[in-house]
């Protein structure tokens, strides 16, 4: 249990969003859940990891690669309808991917720590953003080969 460790306005609403993914899916809330996580990555993607590049002189964070290459790994998990398989996957995947990004060392407090007085505003605009329309779910042999090709980056990766 972290003691007196001020969470900054970005790791504060983010961490709160992984939660509220976790509700979504243990309560097997798919779509709802499918479309936040969406909308999650995006706000990381194209908000979040952007802005501390640019306050870094153009560096990325360094744990924005593994970030990065777990989030194509999701997107391509929620392309097919959910399997159980699917979803041990991905719940697999996020805890560590989570962890990367919470807590004191984590990406959000460090993304906290360069915005500085503007974290807030970050924040804001985090909170606002409108949520990811979703397509619907795609089958076929190609989705397939894709989904066992990433399962099998997972796998690797935990030998
Ligand atoms: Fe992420
Ligand atoms: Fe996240």
């Amino acid at each position: 249990m972290m003691i007196d460790r001020r969470q900054g306005p970005i790791e504060e609403y983010l961490q709160e969003d992984h939660r509220l993914l976790d509700e979504l899916r243990s309560a097997g809330r798919w779509w709802e859940f499918r479309g936040r996580l969406l909308r999650h990555i995006g706000l990381e993607e194209k908000l979040l990891f952007p802005e501390a590049r640019r306050r870094r002189g153009g560096q990325p964070l360094p744990e924005v690669a593994r970030l990065h290459e777990d989030h194509g790994l999701l997107a391509t998990l929620l392309v097919p309808p959910p399997s159980p398989q699917i979803l041990e996957a991905i719940e697999r995947l996020l805890r560590p991917h989570n962890a990367l990004e919470e807590g004191e060392t984590g990406v959000y407090a460090q993304c906290d720590a360069l915005a500085g007085d503007q974290a807030a505003g970050i924040a804001d605009r985090l909170r606002a953003a409108p949520t990811t329309p979703q397509r619907e779910n795609q089958d076929g042999p190609l989705v397939r080969a894709q989904v066992q090709r990433a399962l099998e980056t997972l796998m690797a990766r935990n030998r």
